[in-house]
């Protein structure tokens, strides 16, 4: 479970709770394990998969905003006056498209006031360099916290570039939320943005030579999308 420290810009974070990762939070609770391996099975059909993605989504959201700020909201019961308590910080959700847009409606359901902006990228298929081709962002996004979201952490490419293309924005707190992570995409983000957490469902083994994660669950977007060939 991570712990809460209070860091230099005053927000709290997370300490990632993973023994070989210092910038990494593995979500490891049975709901999202239990489904986790439901999409892992080749056999889920896409309209099954992209349910399952969107309900972990939902769940990784409980975890990542743990020390969301609040700030106190006076409400009377039909009893009596009680104190309560109420947002303080504005939650951006960046989806990478496209098989981030998967994962932003089970967030949007839990916190419809979290705005939502959009960076398209795609990974080459010979170099595996991510490709940018769109990026839209609401206004005062710099102001709150980011969630970048994308199932897949692979090579880290497409993460880090994001990342790069958010900090360039103002953007100063920023979480990466994947279901599915590679060592070699933490160590990635840890080398390029130690400041950014990254929290997954999963940390697998390792990446195969065409950059897929093992065992991971394939290509998430076409999983999504059921775009599969
Ligand atoms: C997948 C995935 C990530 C990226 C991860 O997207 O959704 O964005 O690959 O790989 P990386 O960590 O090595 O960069 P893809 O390029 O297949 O695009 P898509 O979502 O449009 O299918
Ligand atoms: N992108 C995916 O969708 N899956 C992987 O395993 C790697 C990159």
């Amino acid at each position: 479970m991570p712990i809460k420290r209070e860091n230099t810009t005053g927000h709290n974070q997370a300490i990632p709770n993973h023994d070989d990762h210092s910038n990494l939070v593995v979500v490891d609770h049975p709901f999202i394990q239990i489904k986790l391996t439901e999409a892992r099975d080749r056999g889920t059909p896409h309209w099954r998969f992209c349910t399952i993605v969107r309900e972990i989504a939902a769940l990784m959201l409980y975890e990542c905003t743990r020390d969301w700020p609040t700030k106190a909201r006076v409400v009377t019961t039909p009893l009596e006056e009680t104190t309560g308590v109420q947002p303080d910080a504005l939650l951006t959700l960046i989806p990478i498209l496209r098989a981030g847009l998967g994962m932003t409606r089970g967030m949007v359901d839990l916190m419809p006031e979290a705005r939502v902006g959009h960076i398209g990228l795609y990974r080459d298929h010979d170099s595996l360099e991510p490709i940018e081709y769109y990026r839209r962002f609401p206004t005062n996004m710099a102001d709150g916290r980011v969630l970048m979201l994308d199932p897949m952490l692979a090579t880290g490419g497409s993460a880090a570039a994001a990342a790069r293309v958010l900090k360039d924005e103002g953007c100063e707190d920023i979480r990466t939320v994947c279901l599915v992570a590679s060592p070699e995409g933490v160590a990635k983000m840890r080398d390029e943005h130690s400041d950014i957490p990254v929290y997954a469902a999963a940390l697998d083994r390792e990446l195969n030579e065409a950059g897929y994660i093992l065992p991971g669950l394939g290509d998430a977007g076409d999983r999504i999308f059921g775009t599969e060939e």
